[in-house]
């Protein structure tokens, strides 16, 4: 297996993957707001071939599999963790239209021509070299085939940001302007993203802005507990005083309070929902 993005694939077959293969139900009621503007942008056909990049533990493969009963859907990710829940619940659900595979994106060696969409649920944003990873996208797409996918906007006006900002008031935090590492931070951009889907042969690229609502748990304690369970918060802390992460934490609590409603908290976000063309 060809894998260039050797330190994503370490992060996402070790903890960071298995905290999400674990916690797919509560994964994807956090970015379930995001399948709406993902599918409408792809437009599925029930005979479509669909592609989804960086499928994690494949709730949109799944839904691109019912999409297009006459078709199919494959879906790639680095995360055999995420890969193993993928399978085991299409296998649950009765899904016969699906496949799984271990791969990177950015030189997976797809068959080329072969898919009519490609989509992704926030599986594009962490290619180490993203101009040559959509142009291998492009190539397994037919000839004025589509590709649509979310990932963050760079709006500036985050709720969850409040979230980082009672936490970096008692431990240090990775300043995201000088963390250039490819991640969910630095692929925000509109100009960037048209840029590079341009440089990798895209054509008609649209960008289109809203706003997500995501659940991130029952009430605030829960959510804190949840978001310092992360990969990326635990790496950064790892280091720091246990007494200052417990003063983190209360201060996250207290920054989540004013959002549980209604048995839940709710932030809202900024993204982007991203279509292009083939040829
Ligand atoms: C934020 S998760 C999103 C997972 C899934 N799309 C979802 O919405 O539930 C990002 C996913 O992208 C995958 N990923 C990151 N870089 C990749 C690459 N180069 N090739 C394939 N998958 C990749 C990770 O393994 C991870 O499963």
């Amino acid at each position: 297996m060809d894998i260039v993005n050797t330190h994503q694939a370490h992060a996402w077959n070790g903890y960071e993957g298995r905290h999400w293969a674990d916690r797919h139900d509560r994964y994807d009621a956090m970015v379930g707001g995001l399948n709406g503007p993902l599918f409408e942008g792809a437009v599925i056909e029930r005979a479509h071939r669909v592609l989804d990049i960086g499928c994690g533990a494949g709730a949109t493969t799944r839904i691109a599999a019912r999409s297009a009963p006459d078709g199919h859907a494959f879906g790639v990710d680095l995360s055999e963790p995420m890969l193993e829940r993928a399978r085991r619940t299409a296998e649950a659900e009765g899904l016969g239209n699906v496949t799984f595979e271990q791969g990177d994106a950015q030189v997976h060696p797809f068959p080329e021509a072969h898919f009519d969409v490609a989509v992704s649920r926030g599986g594009i944003m962490y290619f180490a070299d993203p101009v040559a990873a959509f142009g291998n996208i492009g190539r397994a797409l037919k000839p004025g085939g589509r590709l649509a996918f979310v990932c963050g906007r760079d709006s500036g006006e985050d709720e969850a940001a409040r979230l980082w900002q009672a936490m970096a008031r008692h431990v240090p935090l990775p300043d995201p302007a000088e963390d250039d590492a490819p991640g969910p931070v630095n692929f925000t951009n509109r100009d960037h993203i048209v840029e590079v889907l341009t440089k990798a042969g895209f054509t008609q690229v649209t960008a289109t802005p809203f706003e997500t609502v995501s659940v991130f748990g029952r009430d605030a304690e829960d959510a804190a507990e949840f978001v310092f369970g992360w990969g990326p918060v635990r790496h950064w802390l790892r280091d720091s005083d246990p007494a200052a992460v417990a003063r983190a934490r209360e201060a996250v609590v207290a920054a989540l309070r004013p959002f549980e409603i209604d048995g839940a908290v709710r932030l809202t976000g900024p993204v982007w929902r991203f279509t292009a063309r083939v040829g």
